[in-house]
């Protein structure tokens, strides 16, 4: 379970396959290196020129020789092909019955939907012991949906879907990577994959499906500023993040960045999550990607109501 100098530990079913390919590589590799290198110096030293030596004939020709070099190599290369082949297999195509998950990639965050439709942005939770299918696709330009603890990685194109699957071994919060350079946002797109026990998991079926008995819409509210990862971007003590802060907003005016002056009621507020671009804070990058699907209504009242308590 403890990672190595060049991976870290092991969490998936086959991760392991693919790290036993990856070392026979890389240390035959090394061996190679080691004999090839070796030799050639030791060959350097023993027949360099020396005076009164005379020249060596010329050799021009060993069949046994170049048989072997030849086949062992060969039989190696095969090895690998074969290996990696039945690896790739067992990686590309995800067994029957699978959880499905759908995961969008946009400049710059995951956008994920769950098997029982349940959204979130840049986490994706799910149970251990139990395969989960991704189905990507991306919204603008090419991302790349990478996890290292489970050796998985697969490309997120715009206009095609594509797929992969793992199964985790243990529970734990990984590291989701974007892996494709996808503009200037793209060393901050990154994701957790939370794996839960089955127990777990069905406690956070139950945490997510809406706001629990007896909460109020502004404490449901500040579920879904975490959940949904406005965190990321919007502080609530008045630190200047990525956008501007919800500290004392509601009910002042907000300088856009096209000059006007508006005030920020709820009608300002709920256009900024759906239509982030109409209205740019001034002295702030456009950059927040509309919400438009990712909330309900009342996700959309309570963030609201949320806001408004952040005096
Ligand atoms: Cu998305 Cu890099």
């Amino acid at each position: 379970m403890n990672g190595t100098f060049q991976m870290p530990p092991e969490a998936s079913t086959l991760a392991h396959q693919v790290d036993s390919l990856y070392y026979f590589i890389f240390w035959g590799a090394v061996f190679f290196f080691v004999l090839i290198v070796g030799l050639s110096l030791i060959f350097v030293l023993k027949y360099r020129r020396r005076p009164g030596q005379v020249m060596t004939p010329r050799a021009s020709h060993n069949t046994p020789l170049e048989v072997t070099w030849t086949v062992i190599p060969l039989a190696l290369v095969i090895l690998v092909f074969v290996w990696g082949f039945k690896g790739y297999m067992a990686l590309a195509v995800s067994p029957a019955g699978a959880l499905e998950y759908h995961v969008t990639a946009k400049q710059w965050l995951w956008q994920v939907e769950g098997p029982d439709g349940e959204t979130s942005v840049n986490e994706m939770t799910v149970p251990v012991n139990q395969a989960v299918k991704v189905i990507l696709r991306s919204e603008d330009v090419i991302h790349s949906f990478y996890v290292p603890a489970f050796r998985v990685k697969q490309d997120a194109i715009p206009n095609r879907y594509t797929t992969l699957w793992f199964q985790a071994t243990r529970t734990g919060d990984f590291d989701l990577f974007c892996t494709e350079y996808c503009g200037t946002g793209h060393s901050g797109m990154l994701g957790k994959i939370h794996v839960l026990s089955a127990e777990d998991f069905e406690k956070h079926k139950e945490a997510t499906a809406g706001p629990a008995a007896g909460m109020s819409l502004a404490d449901y509210g500040a579920q879904l500023y975490k959940q949904k990862a406005c965190i990321t971007c919007h502080s609530l003590d008045g630190t200047r993040k990525t956008g501007p802060s919800f500290k004392g907003v509601f009910g002042h005016q907000v300088h856009l960045a096209d000059g006007t002056t508006i005030t920020a009621d709820e009608n300002y507020v709920r256009q900024s999550i759906l239509d982030p671009k109409s209205q740019v804070v001034n002295g702030f990058e456009p950059v927040m990607p509309t919400f438009q699907g990712l909330l309900k209504p009342n996700q959309i009242d309570a963030l609201i109501e949320f806001i408004k308590a952040q005096k």
